[in-house]
């Protein structure tokens, strides 16, 4: 943007705009530490503004809101979410005629920063609807708390009547068990409450009780040794056979979030409070767990390398028994001098030394990460922009997988080959994450490099589901165009630059309660 853009935004933009702008270029972090609690709306409002009065001179920023606004779905006349995809070429629809929960958390977001929580209330009503609905697969029925991977409205111009059709997995491809669904839906909910000022909404007895069946499903007690979620493989995002299966980064971070979304908005009634210790219970151990294994610098790094294998009892240091022989040739190159992530997954003998997009901005946003180890992220992704973000932000994960590794973990999958679609490809939805995240560090600086090469592009190429290759130069073999979580990411990465307040909806302080992150060798002292 040139000086004389900036300086006559500024002139046509509402006062409070003007004085949230101040704060921005201070980049004071107390702005945030205001927004954050869910106790009123302690200090910041969502502005209210269309299109037509937001003075953006960004044709770009109103082609998203077209586009956006044109994959509303209706329901009785009222808007309940948006359509995974609206490509007019493509010939396959498959599911992408859908309302995805996952997909609508970027389009809820957009609305919810421009002073339209309506869908998002109805989304949030309609979702928690159908998850009081009986699921089954074959003839296995499942959790009262699963919430929908998808549903459709089906218009019948004769009868003139609107039905919904759910997916829990049963109709997707490979089956697949949607575990996020449910989480996003609470992080969906507290969003809405801190955007709104609304807690009328989280305190309605169905939405209490949809929290509480939700978190039924996954603090249920096992025969699990660690705090973290087992899952199968596809639970997510990456909801095809990609060795995202057990302990998977991605799943981690979002429990995180929802449990500490739960605690704000569950009733201290009797129900809720037996669940509110259960949530502290689970806080303590998952960040110590996530904190002390997860993470992986020069150090940690060194440290695996040198590892000792077949300890037994408490004194082990490997406490995995990860072999050091499993550590993969390219984390030696990648690993920068400062920096660090959450590596993909951690079990036994297993660590998968991936890098995720999705997880590691979770982490940050929700505080699951220090502020040391959020810092350190942002100073491996500014290290290593080639490879996590090269021509277009962000790769889903890093690197991809080829040969016969390729063969045995995927499965032989056509659409997850190297640096395609899940397997190391570049998805413009994942922007808004990290522009949340750079912004929660008090970098923007990156958010802002990020979103430069996704305007020379996106609208270019007619808004693609993801790019493919080694630098996200190609638009992707089989991506949708017209991809709603591309122009929404796009939208919610411009609107929280332009008023950084907004990603206190999607951000966490660390909770100082929360035991401090003990290192390594102290853990087993
Ligand atoms: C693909 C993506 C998934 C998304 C869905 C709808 O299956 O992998 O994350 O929710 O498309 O867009």
């Amino acid at each position: 943007m040139t000086d004389e853009d900036l300086l006559s935004r500024l002139l046509h933009r509402p006062r409070l705009k003007l004085e949230r702008k101040k704060s921005y270029d201070d980049m004071s972090l107390s702005l945030y530490d205001s927004a954050h609690s869910l106790d009123g709306r302690s200090g910041w409002e969502t502005p209210v503004f269309s299109i037509k009065d937001s003075f953006d001179p960004n044709p770009m920023v109103t082609e998203a809101w077209e586009a956006l606004c044109r994959s509303q779905v209706y329901f009785r006349g009222n808007p309940v979410g948006t359509i995974a995809a609206c490509d007019p070429a493509s010939e396959e629809v498959l599911n992408y005629d859908q309302v995805f929960v996952r997909d609508f958390v970027p389009s809820a977001l957009a609305f919810l920063m421009k002073g339209e929580p309506e869908i998002v209330k109805n989304f949030l009503l309609k979702t928690l609807h159908i998850q009081g609905q009986e699921k089954r697969i074959d003839s296995f029925k499942l959790g009262d708390g699963a919430m929908p991977a998808s549903f459709k409205v089906l218009h019948n111009p004769i009868k003139k009547t609107d039905t919904i059709i759910a997916d829990f997995g049963e109709s997707a491809i490979g089956r697949v068990a949607p575990v996020d669904s449910g989480f996003w839906w609470i992080i969906l909910l507290r969003a809405y409450t801190k955007s709104t000022g609304d807690h009328s909404l989280a305190e309605r007895p169905e939405c209490q009780k949809g929290m509480r069946l939700i978190l039924s499903l996954c603090l249920a007690e096992g025969f699990d040794t660690f705090p973290t979620l087992l899952c199968a493989d596809g639970c997510s995002m990456i909801d095809r056979r990609m060795g995202v299966y057990g302990y998977p980064i991605e799943i981690q971070a979002l429990f995180f979030m929802t449990l500490r979304s739960a605690l704000s908005m569950l009733k201290h009634d009797s129900e809720g409070k037996e669940f509110m210790d259960k949530i502290v219970k689970r806080l303590n151990a998952l960040s110590f767990h996530m904190r002390s294994y997860f993470w992986l610098d020069l150090q940690q790094l060194n440290d695996i390398y040198r590892y000792k294998t077949e300890e037994y009892s408490h004194t082990a240091v490997n406490k995995f028994n990860v072999i050091p022989e499993s550590i993969p040739d390219w984390i030696f190159d990648f690993m920068p001098l400062r920096g660090g992530y959450f590596v993909g997954n951690v079990g036994p003998a297993h660590m998968d030394f991936r890098w995720f997009a999705l997880g590691n901005c979770i982490a940050i946003l929700s505080s699951l990460a220090t502020t040391e180890q959020s810092n350190a992220i942002m100073d491996l992704i500014e290290s290593r922009w080639e490879e996590l973000v090269g021509e277009m932000p962000l790769k889903i994960c890093y690197p991809a997988m080829d040969s016969h590794e390729w063969r045995i973990v995927t499965g032989c999958d056509p659409k997850n080959t190297r640096w395609s679609y899940h397997n190391g490809g570049s998805w413009p939805v994942l922007l808004w994450l990290l522009t949340a995240a750079s912004i929660k560090t008090g970098r923007p600086q990156i958010a802002r490099r990020a979103i430069d090469l996704a305007e020379a592009r996106l609208l270019k190429d007619g808004w693609p589901e993801y790019y493919d290759g080694k630098s996200g130069r190609f638009i992707g073999k089989q991506a949708r165009k017209f991809q709603t979580g591309s122009t929404a990411g796009y939208l919610v990465a411009k609107m929280m630059m332009d008023d950084p307040t907004h990603v206190g909806m999607i951000s966490m302080e660390e909770e100082k309660h929360l035991k401090p992150p003990l290192r390594r060798s102290s853990s087993w002292t």
